[in-house]
């Protein structure tokens, strides 16, 4: 199983749509282990977004992040990493397919709801600038058998 790190970024909790997106990932499949609110404060954000540093949106990006408070999130389940990057759609709204988050919420060409992890190695990275040992829990969920196909001893 893996996890991922998503962060719901100010603008989602300014719109009130983090029930909604939140739900998308819980009715998927995937199991919520970490999930609070925080500001971000400028260190966090240079740190979180340090590929980005020296591009041009970089000032932007950090202005963005730490502009309101926002809700970081960890998922765990099968190949998370990958299926919640395809549900967030492309960066920007106005390109994201409709059906996805950002596809379905999102049109600025700057703030776009959702961080994600786009690796497993940018996940495990990410969760550790963000979370705590003590803020991650891990328990069965109650449908697993249901969620997946256990019964030969793999996930499936
Ligand atoms: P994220 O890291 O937030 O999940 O987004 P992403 O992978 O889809 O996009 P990425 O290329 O990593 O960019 C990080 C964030 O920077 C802002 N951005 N602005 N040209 C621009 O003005 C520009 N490019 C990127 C977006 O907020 C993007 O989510
Ligand atoms: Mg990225």
């Amino acid at each position: 199983m893996e996890k991922t790190l998503i962060i719901l970024k100010p603008d989602s909790v300014q719109r009130r749509l983090l029930g909604k997106i939140i739900s998308r990932f819980e009715e998927k499949g995937f199991q919520i282990i970490g999930l609070k609110m925080i500001h971000i404060s400028e260190t966090l954000a240079r740190k979180h977004y340090a590929e980005h540093e020296g591009r041009d949106f970089f000032e932007s990006l950090v202005k963005y992040t730490t502009s309101a408070p926002v809700l970081v999130i960890v998922l765990k389940g099968k190949n998370v990493v990958e299926i919640a990057r395809k549900m967030m759609g492309a960066t920007f709204g106005f390109r994201a397919e409709p059906g996805t988050i950002r596809g379905d919420y999102a049109v600025s060409n700057r703030f776009n709801l959702i961080h994600g992890s786009d690796s497993l190695a940018s996940a495990e990275r990410e969760i550790g600038i963000f979370f705590h040992k003590g803020e991650l829990f891990e328990y069965d969920p109650a449908d697993l058998t249901w969620v997946y196909d256990i019964s030969t001893g793999d996930i499936v």
